[in-house]
């Protein structure tokens, strides 16, 4: 007999996109005409800037960028990607380290997918982003959680890392600045996390997509840049998406061990081969020309999440730590668990969530997306008009009652 299954358990097991799913509520609201504010969603509001935009065109009407190019990646921007991770990170990687991606989410997809087999076991710090355990569960990988919260600033210990160690451990994924906490690790801790991965023998994933977005004394540190015995087992994912305002350009890329990389840019050939070549171009004129257009977005991302901070730390029942990179901020609501607004029963912050979509106009990420039930996150990428007025509408709805 045929098989009766439509869709296959692996597929049919993951779970829809919670922050997707939020914005695309918030956005479909504002269609039908609803003044809705949205914080829900993890890109910048900045258009592109200019000159890479005009390298894309002029890559657009260049007939060898209309060709298949090379699986893993254009070699200048494989190149010039290596040069940005020494000026950035300094961390010295050759070419053929890195593999291009459709996005950092496409090369967490592959480094989970060249790495794991089933049952290896993956340490994932929570609060996290919503889409690691997915790849990590397709490959047969085991997610185990090792949960933080403001007591430690968001941060995973020692400790904890230890504590969870299993002969199944192979993997640590490491993220800083944090989507969603806003957390950055200190120097001194990311290298005492990466000695320890160094020591057991375990695989750094290590996610540095927010690395220029760090805020007030708070700055980024790479791992494998303070700690070199761990290049063997480490691989960073990073991208063009939020750094440049270049969410849908759609470019990413993994660095790792040759080995590493080779494997995923095998994989990669089957499934998507290169990148759009007139992305990759656009992608090579962010990383190889300077970073003023990132250091004034970067500013104003600064001042807006400062404004979000002060506004929320002043609603009653809200706390929350002030972001210290990426630009999310992380409040605990669980003091407003178990009240009744507007006639509606709030039992998590699904509900609340859901009551401040449906009587504010405000549009938040409940904490349940990110494994954090109790909190919620908010985009500071907004206008600094709809942050005040979206925070306003906050503080007024939890202060009914
Ligand atoms: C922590 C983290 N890593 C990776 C990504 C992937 O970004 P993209 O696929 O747009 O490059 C995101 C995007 O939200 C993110 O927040």
């Amino acid at each position: 007999m045929p098989s009766t299954r439509r869709i296959s358990a692996r597929v049919a097991a993951i779970a829809e996109s919670a922050t997707l799913a939020v914005d695309a509520k918030a956005k479909a609201l504002k269609a039908a005409g609803e003044p809705v504010i949205g914080f829900g969603a993890g890109e910048p509001d900045f258009p592109t800037p200019a000159p890479i935009v005009e390298a894309a065109i002029e890559a657009a009407r260049t007939p060898r960028f209309h060709k298949y190019t090379p699986a893993a990646g254009l070699p200048e921007l494989r190149e010039a990607v290596a040069l940005k991770t020494k000026r950035d990170s300094a961390y010295d990687v050759t070419a053929s380290q890195v593999l291009i991606t459709n996005g950092g989410k496409h090369a967490v997809y592959n480094a989970f997918t060249t790495l794991l087999d089933p049952g290896d076991e993956v340490l994932l710090p929570a609060p996290y982003w919503t889409t690691y355990p997915e790849p990590i569960r397709l490959a047969g990988g085991v997610p185990v959680v090792l949960p933080t919260d403001e007591s430690t600033g968001f941060r995973v210990t020692v400790d904890q890392l230890e504590a969870a160690l299993t002969p199944q451990t192979k993997v640590l994924l490491f993220v800083s600045p944090s989507n969603p906490t806003g957390a950055v690790y200190p120097r001194d801790e990311v290298e005492v996390i990466g000695r320890w991965a160094a020591e057991k023998g375990v695989w750094v994933l290590t996610d540095e997509i927010y690395e220029h977005l760090t805020y007030g004394d708070h700055s980024f540190t790479s791992m494998a840049s303070v700690v070199p015995e761990l290049a063997d087992r480490c691989i960073v994912v990073n991208g063009v998406a939020k750094t440049y305002a270049m969410t849908g350009w759609r470019v990413g890329w993994m660095i790792g061990p040759t080995d590493v990389v080779k494997a995923a840019a095998n994989l990669q050939s089957h499934a998507t081969s290169n990148v759009a070549n007139v992305s990759q171009a656009a992608a090579l004129a962010a990383v190889s020309g300077d970073l003023s257009a990132v250091a004034e977005m970067r500013a104003a991302f600064e001042r807006r999440g400062r404004t979000m901070y002060s506004m929320l730390s002043g609603v009653q029942g809200v706390t929350l730590l002030e972001p210290q990179g990426a630009f999310y901020a992380f409040p605990n609501l669980t003091s407003h668990l178990g009240r009744t607004i507007r006639g509606r029963k709030v039992e998590t912050t699904l509900d609340l969530c859901a009551v401040l979509l449906d009587e504010g106009k405000v549009a938040i990420v409940p904490g349940e997306a990110f494994d954090a039930p109790g909190y919620a996150r908010l985009s500071f990428a907004l206008g600094d008009d709809d942050l005040g007025e979206g925070c306003q509408r906050i503080g007024d709805l939890l202060s009914e009652g």
